[in-house]
């Protein structure tokens, strides 16, 4: 039955673990796949246009196994989309599921119109064109669906992609690049006897066919759902060749519940483990040295590792502190073999890796966004500021160019996430200072039980409806999301 599994969460996760039942592979014996990258249909007039085909795919997730996933463009996760700083890109999605789909790129500085709100459809049969300006700083973004009541469900079953945003100022900087550049996306999911993704959902699981009017989740999974296999680029616990040389990770915690605390077993013998140049709004001003990496759902890290401080044949887990058992591990870096490097050592790298302009704060509105358990139209769910999600009701209306004190209050972990522009996290807690894992543009933010956060927000350019929201994706689904107006 979909809806039981339940006892061993980790205490650092809300959610709850769905056990597979179906033979899993050990771990670390799966190569790393690599990310499909999607070229663009067209590069005229200016702009790059890409064609994305959301389709059903059976794809072989666990060796051996056919998986039935919902996809971009047959793969799991869906393609690399990689796009210039300034230059327009168009991504024109088809429906070929059987269900309506809307598409959100997060992190993306988007007019209203291609944002993916979660009531602006594409039903089957029809198409899409986003349009993405790319009015914005060199990042990685992500895209995913954002359907109302059914994000988590289609996210989990495969409706998920990376996209990166290049741009001229990180470009120059010494950075290891090509195949030392790599995007890992993770997500943990759980398969049921059959090798199906296990989904505690109503639309898939036997719940659905006696409650014809739930939602998304069903009210054993209103805390979440946490898996129990980690997928790495859509690989279970994957291994990866290096060489000993310094790389750079583009990290997703792409988890609907999970999250996540990472470090390498065992750590380098000298330096630091990660050295993080980016965060999810692009570069940071300087590097910062990290000897373990929290990663929130949605959050990205761009961070370095120097696997050329390890002898050649170390073997270098990936691990989730957070995660117990097989899910304390995420997937290995092999050391391979010695190999030169143009890359800067983090110690040699620039000081300053970009200008961040502090948003001012004096004088600025403070807005209380308080996310906690609540009632949703008669049943247990996530509420903001009291009210369920209501995609006809604008919470706020947010003018265009000032800048705003953000306040998120919790009373549980939820991961907040703004659509439109980045902020800044100016105070964490008590401490009137960002914590350590906060630094530079941020679109989501880890706001912890009981704690509140303040963030400077200031949007520009486009005026329209957005979200603010928990990126913990089943209480999205409980309605644990409000909408916004800028003008
Ligand atoms: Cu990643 Cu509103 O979402
Ligand atoms: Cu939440």
């Amino acid at each position: 039955a979909a809806a039981t599994g339940c006892s061993t969460s980790t205490p650092t996760s809300t959610g709850q673990l769905l056990p597979s039942s179906i033979a899993l592979p050990r771990p670390f014996t799966v190569p790393l796949p690599p990310m499909p990258v999607l070229q663009p249909t067209s590069t005229t007039r200016g702009r790059d246009v890409f064609d994305l085909v959301q389709r059903p795919a059976k794809l072989e997730v666990l060796p051996g196994v056919r998986t039935d996933l919902l996809t971009y463009g047959g793969t799991f996760p869906g393609p690399l989309l990689e796009t210039r700083s300034g230059r327009p890109a168009v991504v024109r999605h088809r429906n070929a599921l059987d269900v309506p789909v809307s598409v959100h790129l997060h992190g993306g500085h988007t007019p209203s119109t291609s944002d993916g709100y979660p009531t602006d459809l594409v039903h089957p049969g029809e198409s899409r064109n986003y349009a993405y300006p790319m009015r914005q700083r060199a990042a990685m973004l992500w895209y995913h669906d954002h359907r109302m009541d059914f994000t988590g469900e289609h996210v989990y079953r495969g409706l998920l992609g990376v996209h990166l945003v290049r741009d001229d100022e990180e470009d120059a900087l010494p950075l290891p690049r090509g195949d030392r550049e790599v995007v890992l996306a993770i997500v943990d999911r759980s398969f049921d006897e059959h090798g199906q993704f296990h989904y505690p959902s109503s639309s898939a699981g036997e719940h659905a066919r006696h409650h014809a009017d739930s939602l998304g989740v069903d009210d054993a999974h209103i805390e979440g759902v946490l898996g129990d296999v980690m997928l790495v680029n859509g690989a279970p616990w994957p291994a990866l060749e290096v060489d000993a040389a310094r790389y750079r990770l583009r990290l997703l915690n792409g988890c609907s519940s999970r999250r996540l605390d990472l470090v390498l077993d065992p750590p380098p013998p000298a330096g630091a483990m990660f050295t993080q140049v980016g965060s999810d709004g692009g570069l940071l001003t300087t590097p910062i040295a990290h000897e373990h990496l929290v990663m929130a759902q949605a959050e990205r890290f761009d961070v370095l590792a120097d696997f050329s401080k390890y002898p050649v044949g170390t073997h270098v887990t990936l691990r989730n502190r957070f995660g117990s058992g097989p899910m304390g591990a995420v997937m290995r870096f092999v050391v391979a073999r010695r190999a030169g490097d143009d890359s800067a050592p983090a110690d040699r790298l620039p000081d300053r890796l970009s200008e961040i302009e502090p948003l001012d704060t004096t004088g600025a509105r403070v807005r209380e966004w308080s996310f906690t358990r609540g009632e949703v139209h008669g049943r247990s769910g996530w509420v903001i500021n009291g009210e369920p999600f209501d995609p006809e009701v604008m919470a706020a209306t947010v003018p265009l160019g000032k800048t705003e004190i953000w306040r998120f209050r919790t009373d549980l972990h939820h991961p907040v996430h703004v659509h439109l522009d980045p902020f800044q996290v100016i105070g964490r807690g008590t401490s009137r200072s960002p914590g350590p894992f906060d630094h530079g543009w941020k679109d989501t933010v880890d706001v912890r039980p009981a704690e509140h956060v303040d963030v400077a927000v200031r949007f520009t350019d486009y005026t329209g409806r957005y979200l603010i929201h928990c990126h913990n994706l089943e209480h999205e689904d409980r309605m644990m999301m409000a909408a916004f107006a800028t003008g």
